[in-house]
């Protein structure tokens, strides 16, 4: 879809700003397990997929930002001194700019038209997307020599202290070092990756979107994070050589029990076993096993739900849905940071048509409203499309 745009986008950037643009695709991603663990310094296995944010870019010679939304059919223009802190996209794309200044970059007024296919609050990482491609742009344009990782760290930044969620780096990187037909184990300690294929021609990765967005999320995201942190204050006060959950074992869990709120001991709980489910199902991918694979992905849900309260009673519908597929669905679990958005099926290519046919009739019984389905492939990570 985004080649064929290709032509109308440009024509229509060159007759409102005079010039050539770079054009830089940006995807969202999906994660297969490890969910709330990369902020615990935990493993993640992500990869990009092919719903994208395009950017259209050029620097303008002023200091000016110009920017025209395609998706909100807004357009907005701002300058550095007018950076700030907020929940609308622009605030992500101005955490960026201040992220690449605050490493020391002069960031100079660019022309900008974005848009793309990416769901919001649905779980597949939208706004790392767009700090991940403006970013990338700006790098581009500018020749800042910034690394992949060093955008990642900027997107992140931009979450942390322009939006105000704590997030950790999973989609940020997802979205840039993701590449086709292959998922990756990332360790969110040392920051390296292994790729991992994901060649089952036979399975589709089928989203479901329950189309729940909790307007609390961010506080509760946030909150999820400070359980973590104070089990782990706690339990460095008797073993400072602990920096944070992926120190910790199951039984070390268990010691501190009565010691903490019950809160502070389950969402530890949850973290330490979510960590080893994603290293056991890294093994499990490589050694093809994609029925022991999907029980993982079951475990996680149901863990995701009783134990880090992070679901929704129509995710938990999907999921039990799901389950009653024992042939057609290999795995099922709600994705991302949580409370609504989509769940992940791996769904045997053809079962899909039925599958999908069930989950409707019973979502829409149940909730009166439509879910959205989205079949996706796994792609390459942030890139510049060159155009002739
Ligand atoms: C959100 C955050 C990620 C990660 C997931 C949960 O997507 O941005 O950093 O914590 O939630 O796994």
């Amino acid at each position: 879809m985004i080649m064929k745009l290709d032509q109308v986008i440009f024509s229509l950037f060159k007759s409102k700003f005079g010039k050539d643009p770079i054009m830089v695709i940006a995807p969202g991603r999906i994660n297969l397990i490890g969910e709330h663990t990369d902020y615990n310094e935990g493993f993640v296995m992500p990869a990009a997929v092919d719903k994208h944010i395009f950017f259209l870019v050029a620097p303008n010679q002023t200091d000016r930002f110009n920017f025209i939304s395609m998706n909100y059919n807004t357009s907005l223009s701002f300058t550095t001194s007018e950076l700030q802190a907020g929940g609308e996209w622009q605030h992500y794309l101005m955490g960026v700019i201040d992220g690449i200044q605050k490493r020391g970059h002069s960031v100079g007024g660019v022309d900008c038209i974005f848009g793309g296919n990416v769901p919001g609050g649905a779980g597949m990482s939208s706004s790392a997307a767009l700090c991940s491609g403006f970013g990338f742009a700006l790098n581009e344009i500018f020749d800042f020599k910034l690394t992949r990782l060093d955008l990642a760290k900027i997107g992140q930044y931009a979450e942390h202290y322009f939006v105000g969620l704590m997030c950790g780096i999973m989609d940020q990187y997802a979205s840039l070092f993701g590449k086709k037909d292959e998922a990756f184990i990332l360790d969110c300690r040392s920051l390296r990756h292994e790729y991992l294929p994901f060649h089952f021609p036979d399975i589709e990765i089928l989203l479901v979107d329950t189309k729940v967005k909790h307007t609390l999320a961010t506080s509760a995201y946030n909150a999820r994070r400070s359980s973590c942190e104070e089990g782990v204050a706690w339990l460095q006060k008797s073993n400072p050589d602990i920096r944070s959950l992926r120190d910790t074992s199951v039984s070390d869990i268990e010691a501190m029990r009565s010691h903490v709120s019950e809160d502070v001991f389950t969402k530890c709980g949850f973290v330490v076993k979510e960590i080893a489910r994603t290293q056991q199902a890294a093994l499990l991918l490589k050694a093809e096993d994609l029925k022991g694979f999907g029980k993982l992905m079951f475990e996680t849900h149901w863990a995701l739900s009783n134990e880090y309260e992070v679901s929704c009673v129509e995710s938990d519908l999907l999921v039990e849905v799901a389950s009653q597929y024992p042939n057609e669905v290999f795995g099922a679990r709600q994705m991302g940071g949580g409370f609504g958005g989509c769940i992940i099926t791996l769904v045997r290519k053809d079962a899909v048509e039925q599958f999908s046919h069930k989950v409707r009739e019973k979502y829409v019984g149940t909730f009166k409203k439509e879910p959205d389905f989205y079949s996706i492939n796994l792609c390459e990570g942030v890139h510049s499309i060159h155009h002739d």
